[in-house]
């Protein structure tokens, strides 16, 4: 957005990375058993990270502490430099625009007595951003997500599956953020809609100096949008590393079987899949270059 600001490189120091996880400890109930065990990553500015493991390995309970919404037990998190571990309620509203989120169930978080233009004007007047200067950008953002013209007067009920995730994205963009974390965003979607999705967000990272912490279940997903990935089971990481390495040669045997789990027993979808990703996959790299 801004140029790079050599005055503040010092003390907290511009070359932090963009997101830092210590020794992060996660419980349930004082005494429960650790959902999040010990868990270290870091984020670079504009960089995506997947956060993959099988159900109940702790994915979202990670994303929800850094988003300030589940306590801490113990361990640290930072942002740009910043502890954020137990950040007040006015230091995360003074966050809120920088670090963002999208969930798997949009629906759910979306007020059906509200049109959308007042879901995405709404972080950008806590921000102190004049009203018309809050509507054009809300509509550059609608229309940067691909929604119709009019889709700002229009309500939750009136859009698919697929266009509401497209609506939580926006709203996620909205306030021009440092990291998005994607909860199982693209789960719910059917595979063409998922690719779609998927192809917006890498688009959409492209020009910004965007991060996304990218929590999915399926690896074929993060493969195609995350540069580094950490394997978590039962709350700890078993291997983290660049994608690529860590799909051609798995340290662990958990990201084997992770791996090999096939997500659809029909083999016809699986062929029919493949064939998708593959497409996508192809698509992404002509867009590339
Ligand atoms: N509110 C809660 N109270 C008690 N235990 C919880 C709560 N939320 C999650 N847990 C437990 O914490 C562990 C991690 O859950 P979490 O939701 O983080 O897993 P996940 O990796 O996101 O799973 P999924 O892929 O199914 O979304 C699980 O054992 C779960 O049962
Ligand atoms: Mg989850």
């Amino acid at each position: 957005m801004s140029a790079p600001d050599t005055v503040s490189v010092g003390a907290q120091g511009t070359d932090a990375p963009l997101l830092e996880v210590r020794n992060l400890v996660v419980r349930y109930g004082r005494n429960g058993p650790a959902a999040v065990d010990d868990v270290s990553f870091a984020i670079a500015r504009g960089e995506t990270l997947g956060l993959v493991g099988e159900s109940g390995s702790g994915k979202t309970t990670i994303g929800r502490a850094i988003l300030g919404l589940q306590p801490v037990s113990d361990g640290q998190i930072l942002f740009e430099g910043r502890e954020i571990t137990r950040a007040s309620v006015a230091e995360r509203r003074a966050l809120q625009g920088d670090l963002r989120a999208v969930f798997q169930d949009p629906f759910s978080s979306l007020n059906p007595r509200r049109v959308i233009g007042d879901a995405l004007t709404e972080p950008l007047r806590v921000a102190g951003v004049a009203r018309e200067e809050r509507e054009r950008r809300a509509n550059e953002v609608l229309a940067s997500v691909g929604l119709p013209a009019g889709s700002y007067d229009r309500y939750p009920r009136q859009f698919s599956g697929g266009q509401r995730q497209r609506i939580a994205i926006a709203r996620a963009l909205v306030t021009d953020p440092r990291l998005v974390v994607c909860d199982e965003a693209v789960s719910a979607l059917d595979l063409s809609t998922q690719a779609q999705v998927l192809n917006l967000l890498a688009e959409l990272r492209a020009g910004a100096d965007l991060g996304y912490l990218f929590i999915a279940h399926d690896m074929a997903v993060v493969e195609f949008l995350a540069q580094r990935v950490v394997v978590l089971h039962r709350g700890k990481v078993m291997e983290q590393g660049a994608t690529v390495d860590v799909i051609r040669s798995p340290q662990s045997e958990y990201t084997r079987v992770l791996m090999a789990a096939s997500p659809v027993p029909d083999p016809d979808e699986q062929a029919r899949r493949r064939e998708v990703w593959q497409r996508l996959r192809a698509q992404a790299k002509a867009a590339a270059g």
